[in-house]
């Protein structure tokens, strides 16, 4: 391991993210893609196009909203609102905010602020977002993390869901994951939810002294989560626990068995997971995850559901919606531990190695004239050996060298030296055709 050379470090639960080729140390080498930003870039592509296909547009918001906003959004509760919040506080106002431990909120408080209601019927947007949570760190948990998330406001039916659950899969697909499974339920209405809770807290009840403190807890603050338990003896202690597809109220399940229908006809494969109950207070009737075996404990790149009274718990008008959150870190994990071959990463054109002081001077504007005819460029800045230089544009996976000292600018060319060519072959181009060459080669 290299040892430090600074006392800074990056806070528990986070990470860099570094160009590729740059040495990595320190970090574990099973999320190594997790650090390597060509992944990102390319995660980001595939999403994005995905997203136009789909007709879905971005949106951003704020790294950070009014606390209150999640109390209300998120629940009372939830880990997230109890436990995992940052807040912060500006000194000198002492206002306070929170780092969004999610993105659905601030994308219904902005649809609400702005009236985006008034604009069209429906919005499809989607987002690429820094969240934060407290949790406890480990492989594909972090404190923060990056999701590329999806919502859609103001579509009430299972129409939209299938779509909505066909993006995520066809950008998990687009990626290259194969191992994942679909997991789908539905939570019903708050009302039939109530009744639902009432009867499983009347069944674990009983049961409460062999269950794990964590789910003793959940019986106190939130019922639902005991089912999300990850102790094996609570799952079993829970197996014959009542079902809460068994609550559903006509509408609910009729929406339900519509979704499946649909998802059926775009041969998007799912498991019905009556547990599956996921850890926010706004979800209604479709609630869904994309696991994966590849990722450890952390096993969700993906979930989400609808939260048709969440415009209305935010103090506006009822409009119905619907989304997803993808862990773009928990994906790549997945990618990693796939084996999936690394995407080419495209160097630069040339790489300008001055020798001399009138070697920097012929440089300098030679550099820019073959960055403004649109050839990436990059040059040396050190005044080292030549063989020096040379690693450097390998590094870069530079395509051509491109050599000026004393002697060139003597003849008024630079020596051009294709990287990549068989025996590195070197030519004598006029420095005024330096550009032209580069550009046809
Ligand atoms: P979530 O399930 O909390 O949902 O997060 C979505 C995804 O983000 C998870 O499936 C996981 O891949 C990733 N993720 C969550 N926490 C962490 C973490 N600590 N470290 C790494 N990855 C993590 C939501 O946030 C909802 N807002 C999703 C949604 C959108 N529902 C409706 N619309």
């Amino acid at each position: 391991m290299a040892s430090s050379s600074t006392r800074f470090k990056t806070p528990g639960g986070t990470h860099d993210v570094f160009p590729p080729g740059v040495q990595q140390a320190n970090s574990p080498d099973d999320t190594k893609w997790v650090e390597d930003i060509t992944r990102w870039h390319w995660f980001e592509s595939v999403a994005r196009e995905t997203c136009r296909r789909f007709g879905y547009e971005e949106i951003r918001t704020p790294a950070y909203e009014a606390p209150e906003l999640f109390r209300r959004a998120v629940g009372e509760g939830t880990d997230i609102v109890n436990k995992e919040m940052y807040d912060v506080v500006s000194d000198k106002s002492r206002d306070r905010y929170t780092l969004r431990p999610e993105g659905t909120a601030p994308v219904v408080r902005a649809y609400l602020q702005h009236r985006l209601d008034l604009n069209r019927p429906v919005h499809k947007l989607y987002y690429l977002a820094a969240i934060f949570r407290h949790e406890r760190e480990q492989k594909g948990r972090y404190r923060q993390h990056h999701q590329f998330g999806v919502e859609v406001i103001g579509a009430p039916g299972p129409d939209v869901d299938a779509e909505i659950i066909a993006l995520a899969m066809a950008v998990l697909g687009g990626l290259g994951v194969t191992r994942m499974t679909l997991k789908l339920n539905s939570v019903g209405t708050p009302a039939s939810r109530a009744r639902y809770v009432e009867d499983l807290r009347a069944f674990a009840e009983p049961l409460l002294p062999q269950m794990s403190e964590d789910n003793q807890r959940r019986f106190r603050e939130n019922a639902l989560r005991m089912l999300d338990s990850k102790h094996e003896r609570d799952q079993q202690l829970l197996e014959d626990a009542p079902r809460l597809t068994d609550y559903l109220d006509d509408e609910s399940r009729a929406h339900f068995e519509t979704l499946q229908k649909y998802l059926t006809a775009l041969n998007v494969d799912y498991v019905i997971d009556p547990k599956l109950v996921r850890g926010f207070d706004y979800y209604t009737r479709t609630a869904f995850e994309v696991q994966s075996p590849d990722v450890g404990a952390q096993s969700a790149l993906a979930g989400g559901g609808r939260y048709d009274g969440l415009t209305e718990q935010l103090g506006g008008p009822a409009t119905p919606g619907i989304g997803f959150g993808m862990g773009i870190e928990r994906v790549l994990i997945a990618l990693q531990a796939a084996g999936l071959p690394a995407p080419e990463t495209p160097g630069i054109d040339a790489f300008l190695c001055p020798l001399g002081a009138a070697g920097r001077d012929a440089c300098v504007p030679l550099l820019a004239g073959l960055r403004a005819a649109g050839l990436s460029a990059d040059m040396d800045y050190t005044g080292k050996r030549l063989r020096t230089m040379f690693d450097q544009a390998d590094l870069l996976r530079a395509r051509y060298c491109v050599i000026v000292g004393d002697d060139e600018i003597a003849k008024g060319v630079a020596q051009v030296r294709d990287m990549r060519a068989e025996g590195k072959p070197q030519a004598a181009v006029a420095l005024d055709f330096v550009s032209d060459y580069l550009t046809r080669a």
